[in-house]
């Protein structure tokens, strides 16, 4: 019996969890007696790099990836075969489609189908593929939780774990200075990050890029929690944050074929627009940063990437493309690619989480 070819990439910015996926798609491949796995290196660059570099992945190579953080596979955030940096003569840099010579090599290469581990952008990849005639399968990943057709991407839970761990441990400090602590946290454009370890580690304030701020309304709610001079107050903000009527902080990035502009510097920002707003109180700002996607996943990543990996083996199994894994609780489910980039999951300012925060007595700001 002939034996077909399933080619793994891990795309975007790397999130924990992506081992296990690889290690749930090698193991039910591993039950069928007619598909082999090879992983690419550094997203689709294995492709196209000369020499093509490609590993062998069987059920050895992934013994005990579940709870290995990051990706054996290596990935990136830059180019990609429909804009792949080129040099210009003049020491500048072109982006270069290079997705139909790509599409031949794989075909070359011997693949008949290719599963695409990443985020919205990774997936929009996908997607241009699978119109091109790949068999292709997208797998969700990133800490942000911002696509739409899933309830969640593995990932998420770990950087929020992560985040509350950081809020316990502000939280002793802050305590014993009467300092407020404003501690910066990832998610692009959603709040998902900071509305739930916010939750999770009974902060006081909570700025998400979905609820625009008005710095007055922090320093009211940073004055309730002191007495006089003894106090302290926790606040995090997400790193897409903005006040009402301002912009994000952030700037364009100089890396080569890095298209997002690179969010960060929010947390400072408020803590002098909260100085200049008349807080008198010590402010320290934490920016936790890549910490967030770094060590071992938590269990409910570790299931939930387990459960992706072995549907996006089944669905090129069953020869259904053109699909995005999807977690729509209690069942994991399949998605049109089309679907699946249409609209970003953003936090609901009228949603559950952001009442029961309120109800808590946390301060959005607005
Ligand atoms: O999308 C995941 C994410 O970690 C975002 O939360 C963050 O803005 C971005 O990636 C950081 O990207 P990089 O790893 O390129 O600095």
């Amino acid at each position: 019996m002939a034996l077909k070819r399933v080619m793994v990439l891990t795309g975007g910015g790397d999130c924990p969890g992506l081992n296990a996926v690889i290690r749930g798609i090698v193991k039910r491949a591993s039950q069928e007696k007619d598909w082999e796995v090879i992983g690419c290196i550094e997203s689709f660059n294995g492709v196209l790099r000369e020499p093509t570099e490609i590993m062998m992945l069987d059920e050895k190579t992934v013994e005990g990836l579940h709870m290995q953080g990051g990706t054996i596979l290596g990935t990136t955030n830059k180019g990609g075969p429909f804009a792949w940096p080129v040099k210009n003569s003049d020491g500048t840099w072109s982006a270069v489609d290079r997705s139909d010579e790509m599409l031949r090599k794989l075909q070359y290469m011997g693949v008949d189908a290719v599963i695409n581990i990443g985020g919205d952008g990774s997936q929009r990849i996908s997607l241009g593929l699978a119109q091109k005639g790949l068999n292709i399968v997208g797998v969700p990943k990133t800490i942000d939780n911002d696509l739409s057709s899933t309830d969640y991407t593995f990932g998420f839970q770990t950087a929020v774990q992560i985040c509350t761990e950081a809020i316990d441990k502000l939280v002793t400090t802050a305590a014993s200075h009467n300092r407020v602590f404003i501690m910066e946290v990832m998610g692009r454009d959603a709040g998902w990050i900071a509305l739930h370890s916010a939750v999770a580690g009974g902060a006081d304030v909570c700025i998400i890029p979905e609820i625009p701020y008005n710095v007055n309304r922090i320093k009211e709610k940073i004055e309730q929690r002191y007495n006089k001079r003894r106090g302290y107050c926790i606040i995090v903000v997400a790193e897409g944050a903005k006040p009402i009527g301002g912009d994000v902080v952030g700037a364009q990035s100089s890396e080569v074929g890095y298209q997002h502009i690179k969010l960060g510097g929010i947390g400072n920002q408020l803590a002098e627009e909260l100085r200049q707003a008349g807080v008198e109180h010590d402010i320290r700002c934490t920016i936790l940063g890549h910490l967030q996607r770094g060590g071992t996943p938590v269990a409910f990543d570790r299931i939930l990437a387990s459960e992706f990996g072995v549907r996006a083996m089944e669905l090129v199994i069953n020869g259904q493309f053109g699909q995005m894994v999807a977690y729509q609780h209690p069942d994991i489910v399949a998605v049109p690619l089309e679907e699946a980039v249409k609209a970003q999951n953003l936090v609901d300012p009228k949603g559950e989480l952001v009442h029961a925060a309120k109800g808590l007595g946390i301060e959005f700001g607005n």
